[in-house]
């Protein structure tokens, strides 16, 4: 069948242009290639805090007195006029090898009336929900002569409210882990408080390590926030890309993600400085991450370290035999997720509490390769993938040089199954690109995996300072933008198999993030989602499993179709950058028994328009019945609008 192609002039971002009403034709006759079901995913690393202060839900910053060498960083003494405590970091007193130094809390005056002790300010404020039960665990010794009892509760700022609060005793000079429960009554909610431990008379102990966790998702003990989690499984995500990014690779060799050292109790973790300007508590580690996969019923896209670390020092391990150690390790991992419990890593996932191997079929290695300018990543790649290939033949091997590097820096002496391509672009750069996008893709060569995109709608990158002065998270307008690509992408997907936006998470307090836009924010009480969060929930959705195709692609109106190849529904996706309502010709070649009752989601609004703490839901999406349609049928898209209409058809 033949699909014409009408020229079209409009509106676009505030370019006044003519306007005519446009038509759009999908051809249903056929399914023009298959839709993955991997297609839509997410991708996640250590940066904004997306972990600890996100995700993760310790509540306590700098739980093992580990982030500053010199002071004991977020924690402060607690006293009074009639009361003295100092407190000071110590190496000669650690719990074990992994928690190298440990907290000295020495009262000299205190009583029941005025005690004293130390306080943690958590990560911008330890949030009181009303009703809730607090679990805290604490790794503590004393001086001969003090065995307790010791206070533990969360504190109003002010000193006036104590919201919860517990008692430990039984101390002694050798180190034990005591655990208690903290239950709040009906508070009104508020991060204006800190969780403190104190004493009612003179003492000395020693601090191990504090930990404070909330009710988690499924109750895992080392788990997950419970709203941050909703919101990922609101967006039905296929993969989980982990653990980065620049996470996976550090500033250094010796600051990558080492997943070996991200296993077991969390008293065994030692933690990591983190490229993002802060340290890691390792607290989601390896297995944090698969478990983060199946509780989202996600797989998982593992990135392997590659023997690479980021600029300014560009660390490399030499491939040959300086990077055998490194191979090694990745098998070991690849290992440790696939491997029954009768192989050594296997084996010891069990022992950490998972004996059921995971599913895995993706394997990224390394990550933005390009970076390094030795060029040495053909032959690192190929060691890995010789490797990887040799023993887990069934696996997929990602590189990270895709298409929108030269081709002239691609791996040549492998076939990479996939490889993986990043865009960080201006809303306006997505829309003029994504006419073109991937259509002169070699389709006999690797598959594609677009493992990081995100549209901005400022003049600054996201890598640029004065993106700082820029809300975390984007707006309307850059929205469009993404539901632009992500067209774009979808009109492609015979052969970009996978695709995740990212940074996916920025904790909105000041001082947390080192990057934006991101998809998702939060503070400690509360999360909301983008504009562009939305848009990628209506738009992963409404996903068919049968690529329809659409024309034209190149104008100012853009879209794509799939369908449901066993329910026949058509999930037409369009999207309207202009500052005029689109009254769009719709045409729908090819469906038998179109029903006239559909259903239309749409995103609209301001331009500016975005989502915050204070105005969560300014800009979610309305859906309503839509009636009249038919083979040819009119369909009005408002300015600035992203919309999914959803055709029932046979
Ligand atoms: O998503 C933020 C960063 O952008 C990632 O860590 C890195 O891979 C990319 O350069």
């Amino acid at each position: 069948m033949k699909l014409t192609t009408i020229p079209i002039f409009f509106a676009v971002m505030g370019n006044l242009v003519l306007n005519a009403s446009p038509t759009f034709t999908v051809d249903a006759s056929h399914s023009a290639g298959a839709v993955s079901p991997s297609f839509f995913g997410m991708m996640t690393e250590e940066i904004n805090h997306s972990y600890d202060g996100g995700l993760y839900a310790e509540l306590i910053q700098n739980r093992a007195f580990l982030d500053d060498e010199a002071t004991p960083a977020h924690w402060s003494v607690v006293n009074g006029d009639d009361s003295a405590a100092a407190m000071a970091l110590d190496s000669a007193n650690s719990f074990n090898d992994k928690l190298t130094k440990s907290l000295r809390l020495t009262v000299t005056k205190a009583d029941k009336k005025n005690p004293a002790g130390v306080a943690n300010g958590g990560y911008w404020g330890i949030p009181v929900q009303p009703k809730t039960t607090y679990r805290a665990t604490i790794l503590a010794r004393a001086d001969p002569g003090f065995s307790g009892p010791v206070t533990v509760a969360i504190v109003s700022d002010d000193g006036q409210k104590i919201y919860a609060s517990g008692k430990i005793s039984g101390l002694t000079a050798g180190w034990k882990k005591f655990e208690v429960t903290l239950k709040t009554g009906r508070e009104t909610p508020t991060a204006k408080a800190h969780f403190s431990i104190t004493l009612d008379r003179p003492g000395t102990l020693w601090l191990g390590m504090v930990s404070l966790f909330p009710p988690t998702w499924n109750h895992q003990p080392n788990g997950f926030r419970k709203d941050l989690m909703q919101m990922m499984v609101d967006l039905n995500p296929k993969f989980l890309r982990f653990p980065g990014g620049n996470y996976l690779e550090g500033d250094a060799i010796t600051n990558r993600f080492e997943w070996k050292k991200t296993l077991g109790p969390i008293e065994q973790r030692h933690g990591h400085p983190a490229p993002w300007s802060y340290r890691s508590t390792d607290g989601l580690g390896l297995l944090e991450f698969l478990q983060w996969c199946e509780d989202m019923k996600a797989e998982p896209l593992l990135g392997v370290y590659a023997g690479y670390s980021l600029p300014p020092k560009n660390e490399l391990v030499k491939p040959g035999t300086d990077l055998q150690p490194y191979v090694a390790d990745a098998l070991d991992e690849i290992e440790y997720v696939t491997g029954g419990t009768n192989t050594t890593w296997g084996a010891q996932r069990a022992r950490d509490g998972h004996p059921a191997p995971f599913k895995l079929r993706y394997v990224e290695i390394g990550n933005e390769d390009w970076f390094d300018k030795s060029g040495s990543y053909d032959a690192r790649f190929s060691q890995f993938y010789d490797a990887i290939k040799a023993k887990y033949p069934q696996l997929k091997t990602i590189s990270t040089i895709g298409n929108d590097q030269p081709a002239t820096n691609f791996v040549h002496s492998r076939n990479p199954d996939m490889t993986d391509e990043h865009y960080y672009r201006n809303a306006k750069d997505f829309i003029a690109m994504a006419p073109d996008y991937a259509k002169k893709y070699d389709r006999t060569g690797p598959e594609i995996f677009v493992g990081e995109w995100a549209a901005y709608e400022t003049s600054f990158p996201p890598w640029d300072d004065q993106s700082k002065n820029e809300p975390p998270t984007p707006n309307l307008t850059a929205a469009i933008g993404d539901a632009v690509f992500w067209a774009a992408m979808e009109r492609n997907s015979d052969l970009i198999k996978m695709q995740c936006y990212a940074p996916m998470f920025v904790n909105v307090n000041p001082g947390a993030r080192q990057w934006r836009p991101n998809l998702i924010g939060y503070d400690g009480l509360s999360v909301f989602g983008s504009p562009s969060y939305y848009a990628i929930q209506m738009f992963s959705r409404n996903l068919g499993n049968e690529i329809l195709s659409v024309a034209p692609t190149d104008t100012a109106v853009q879209g794509s179709a799939t369908r449901d190849g066993q329910t026949g529904e058509i999930f037409l996706k369009l999207v309207n950058p202009a500052t005029n309502a689109v009254p769009l010709n719709i045409e729908i070649k090819g469906a038998t028994a179109l029903e006239s009752k559909g259903t239309a989601v749409t995103l609209a609004g301001n331009p500016t328009d975005s989502n915050s703490i204070f105005e969560p839901k300014k800009v979610v999406p309305v859906t309503r019945t839509v009636r009249g349609i038919k083979p040819a049928f009119t369909y009005t898209l408002p300015p600035h609008s992203v919309v999914v209409l959803k055709l029932k058809a046979r």
